[in-house]
C-alpha cells in the first residue's frame, strides 16, 4: 500500500473525495482502462461503431446498451483469460440516436434498440504487464442475446394457460429478456440475471377490460396506453389489448449457460415473478442452492428459494445437465421482520433507538414449492400458479415487510451473513402509505440503508433470521445515518446503495444509483468484521449523469459498470452531458471499467 493508507486487509487505499468530475476517479496509484463500451464489435461479421450508421443488425453482433450486472467466470485451458458476462439492462434512444424524435421512433430505431438490451457474453483477455482488460472479438463463446432471442420458460409456470400468446400456443417459448439489472453466478457455472422493469415496454393496460388481469397489470406497474419506447407499433406483442398475456412472460430470474453457445436460456418461474433486482446463490451444508433476490419497488419485498436438489459435482455432463435443473425445484419464501425496540422509538428521523440498534429477528414464509409432479400453493386462496405468476400479491397476503426498494443481495462467502442493499424510499411514511418500522426507520428515506441478516445457525435454508442495520447511509455528519458503530469522522458519505459484492478478502463493496447528496455515484469499500467494521472508503467515482453497477473484485482488479452516463435531463446527442470516455465531439457510451494498482500488488493490500 501507499505510504499512510490505513484500513483493513483489502482496503489500503487513499478514499477518493466526493466530486462531480466527468471521469473515472480512482485512488492515487491506481491505472484504469475501458474494457468495452456499447457497440464494440463482438461477434465474427459485426463493423466497428459508427453512430452515425448505426442498425439493428450491426447492433446484433456489437456490446449492447446500458451494461449492469458483470460476471467474470474462469476460461480452461486459455491462459490469462475469462469469460464476461453482462446485463444490458435498458437503453436511452435519446443517447443513442441523432435527430432521435420520442414521439416518432423508426423501425430501425426500435429495431436497433432490441438488439441493445438483453446479455452479452464476450471473453476477455489481461494484459501480462498489467490489469488491463480487453475483449477478444470473435472468440467462439462470444454471444449476443437481445429482446428477440429464443429463451425458454422452465419450472412450474412452463405451459400455464397465462403464458399463452398468438406467437407461443403452448406456453413455452419467449422471445427476448428485458431490463436486466443485477444478477449473480452460480457454483455451477452459470449466472442468473434478474428480469426488473418489465413493465415499461408494454402499452395498453389501460385498454384491458377483464378486472383480474387489470389489477395484476396494475400491481406490477403496467399501467397507461402508450409505452415509452412505442415498440407496441412495431410488434403487436407489446400491446397488452392485442396480447395480454405477454407481460406474465416477464419479470423471471433467467439462467444462462455462457459456456455454451448454442444453448437456450431459461427463465426460472420457480423463482417467483417481480421487478428482479438480482440473484445470489450459496449452498446449503448438503449443497442445494439457496438464491435471494429483491423486488426493486418502494413498500416491496425480499425473497428467497431453497432448492430441493443438491448440486452434482465434477464436470461431467451427466452432472452438468443435472445443475441446470436446480432452480426448477424448491420452496420460494418471502421476509416477514420484526424489530425489537418499542415502536414509540422508532420516530422516523433515524435516531437509533434506546438499545442502540435498529435490528430485531425475522421469518421467511413460504410462498409455494415446486416440484417434479407440479407445484403446490402455501398461500390462502392462491393457486400455486398464481403465486409464482403473481407473486407481489402472494406478498401481501401473508404479511411480507415492505422494505425500502430491496436492490442486490449477496450473502458474505466468508461469514455466511447476508447484506441487503435497500436503495431509498421517498415515500416511506407519507399518508396513506407504510410507516418507518425498525429495518425502514427513516421517513421520506433519501440515502437508503444496507441490512445484514444472519440466517438462524448460519443455516442457508433456515426459516427463520435475524437481522441488523449495517449502515444508514447519507452524510455522515448527519446524525441520522450509521456506519455499524464506527466513528462516523473517518467514514466517506454514501447514499442509494444499489448493487453489493464481496472482495477476496470478506469486506463488502457497494456501488450506488442516484447519490442524493449532489455528488456523482461511486463505488465504495467496507469491512464487515474486526475492529474497522463500518470504515467505509470511497474507492471510485462516475462520469456526469452514470450510475456504478456490477461491481466485481477480484485479487489484482477491480471491475466496474459505467452505466447510463450523460443521462441528464435535456441532454442529448447533440446536447451531450458527458465527454466520456471518447472524449468531447464523441458520442457517449456506456462502458465497463477495469481498475488495477500500477504497482502490480493486490487491490487494497
Ligand atoms: Fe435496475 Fe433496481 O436497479
Ligand atoms: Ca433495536
Ligand atoms: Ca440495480
Ligand atoms: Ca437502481
Amino acid at each position: 500500500a501507499h505510504k499512510g493508507d490505513k484500513g483493513a486487509r483489502g482496503l489500503r487505499f487513499t478514499p477518493v473525495a466526493p466530486n462531480t468530475a466527468d471521469r473515472v476517479t480512482v485512488p492515487e496509484g491506481h491505472a484504469q482502462n475501458v474494457v468495452i463500451s456499447w457497440g464494440q464489435p463482438i461477434l465474427r461479421g459485426a463493423p466497428a461503431f459508427d453512430p452515425d450508421k448505426q442498425s439493428a443488425k450491426a447492433q446484433a453482433g456489437q456490446f449492447g446498451y446500458n451494461n449492469d450486472f458483470l460476471s467474470l467466470l474462469p476460461l480452461h485451458g486459455e491462459h490469462g483469460r475469462q469469460v464476461l458476462v453482462a446485463n444490458h439492462e435498458y437503453t436511452d434512444e435519446i443517447l443513442m440516436f441523432k435527430g432521435y424524435d420520442p414521439q416518432n421512433p423508426t423501425r430501425e430505431q426500435v429495431e436497433t434498440a432490441w438488439a441493445a438490451h438483453g446479455l452479452s457474453v464476450v471473453v476477455v483477455e489481461e494484459s501480462r504487464r498489467s490489469g488491463r482488460l480487453s475483449a477478444v472479438t470473435r472468440h467462439q463463446l462470444n454471444r449476443r442475446l437481445t429482446a428477440t432471442s429464443e429463451f425458454r420458460l422452465s419450472g412450474p409456470v412452463a405451459g400455464s394457460a397465462l403464458v399463452r400468446t398468438k406467437a407461443d400456443p403452448r406456453g413455452r417459448t419467449v422471445l427476448g429478456t428485458l431490463n436486466n439489472c443485477s444478477g449473480g453466478t452460480t457454483p455451477w457455472g452459470t449466472t442468473l440475471h434478474g428480469e426488473e422493469n418489465f413493465n415499461q415496454y408494454f402499452a395498453n393496460a389501460a385498454k384491458v377490460t377483464d378486472p383480474a388481469t387489470a389489477a395484476r397489470l396494475k400491481r406490477y406497474g403496467v399501467t397507461g396506453e402508450a409505452s415509452e419506447r412505442k415498440w407496441e407499433r412495431f410488434d403487436d406483442r407489446f400491446d397488452l389489448a392485442k396480447e395480454p398475456n405477454e407481460a406474465n412472460r416477464f419479470g423471471w430470474v433467467v439462467e444462462l449457460d455462457p459456456y455454451d453457445p448454442e444453448s437456450t436460456p431459461r427463465k426460472r418461474t420457480a423463482l417467483g415473478r417481480f421487478k428482479h433486482e438480482a440473484a445470489q446463490p450459496r449452498l446449503t451444508d448438503d449443497g442445494r442452492p439457496v438464491v435471494y433476490m429483491g423486488d426493486d419497488e418502494k413498500f416491496d419485498y425480499f425473497y428467497k428459494f431453497v432448492s430441493s436438489k443438491r448440486v452434482a459435482k465434477g464436470r461431467s455432463r451427466a452432472a452438468h445437465e443435472h445443475n441446470l435443473t436446480l432452480l426448477d425445484e424448491g420452496t420460494l419464501y418471502v421476509a416477514r421482520l420484526t424489530g425489537n425496540s418499542p415502536a414509540a422509538e422508532i420516530d422516523g428521523t433515524g435516531k437509533l433507538p434506546a438499545d442502540g440498534e435498529f435490528d430485531g429477528g425475522g421469518e421467511w414464509l413460504p410462498l409455494a414449492t415446486a416440484g417434479p409432479h407440479g407445484a403446490v400453493s402455501h398461500v390462502d386462496g392462491m393457486t400455486a400458479e398464481e403465486v409464482y405468476l403473481f407473486t407481489r400479491f402472494a406478498g401481501d397476503k401473508v404479511g411480507a415487510t415492505k422494505m425500502d426498494r430491496p436492490e442486490d443481495i449477496e450473502p458474505s462467502p466468508h461469514s455466511g451473513k447476508v447484506y441487503v442493499a435497500l436503495t431509498n424510499n421517498s415515500d416511506r411514511g407519507k399518508a396513506g402509505k407504510a410507516p418507518v418500522d425498525e429495518a425502514n426507520p427513516r421517513n421520506l428515506n433519501k440515502h437508503g440503508q444496507i441490512l445484514e441478516l444472519t440466517e438462524h445457525r448460519g443455516r442457508a435454508e433456515a426459516t427463520t433470521f435475524g437481522w441488523s442495520l449495517f449502515l444508514v447511509a447519507g452524510d455522515p455528519d448527519d446524525p441520522a445515518t450509521y456506519f455499524a458503530g464506527f466513528p462516523k469522522d473517518r467514514v466517506s458519505p454514501i447514499s442509494c446503495p444499489d448493487n453489493v459484492a464481496f472482495d477476496p478478502h470478506g469486506n463488502l463493496w457497494i456501488s450506488t444509483d442516484g447519490n442524493a447528496l449532489g455528488t456523482h455515484d461511486g463505488l465504495f469499500g467496507v469491512a464487515t468484521r474486526g475492529e474497522r467494521r463500518g470504515e467505509l472508503k470511497q474507492f471510485l467515482t462516475m462520469p456526469n449523469g452514470a450510475e456504478t453497477c456490477g461491481p466485481l473484485v477480484q485479487d489484482r482488479r477491480v471491475l466496474v459498470s459505467v452505466q447510463h452516463p450523460g443521462e441528464v435531463d435535456g441532454a442529448s446527442v447533440e446536447k451531450p452531458a458527458s465527454a466520456w470516455p471518447d472524449g468531447p465531439g464523441r458520442i457517449v457510451r456506456p462502458s465497463v471499467v477495469s481498475v488495477w494498482r500500477e504497482d502490480g500488488c493486490d487491490i487494497g493490500v
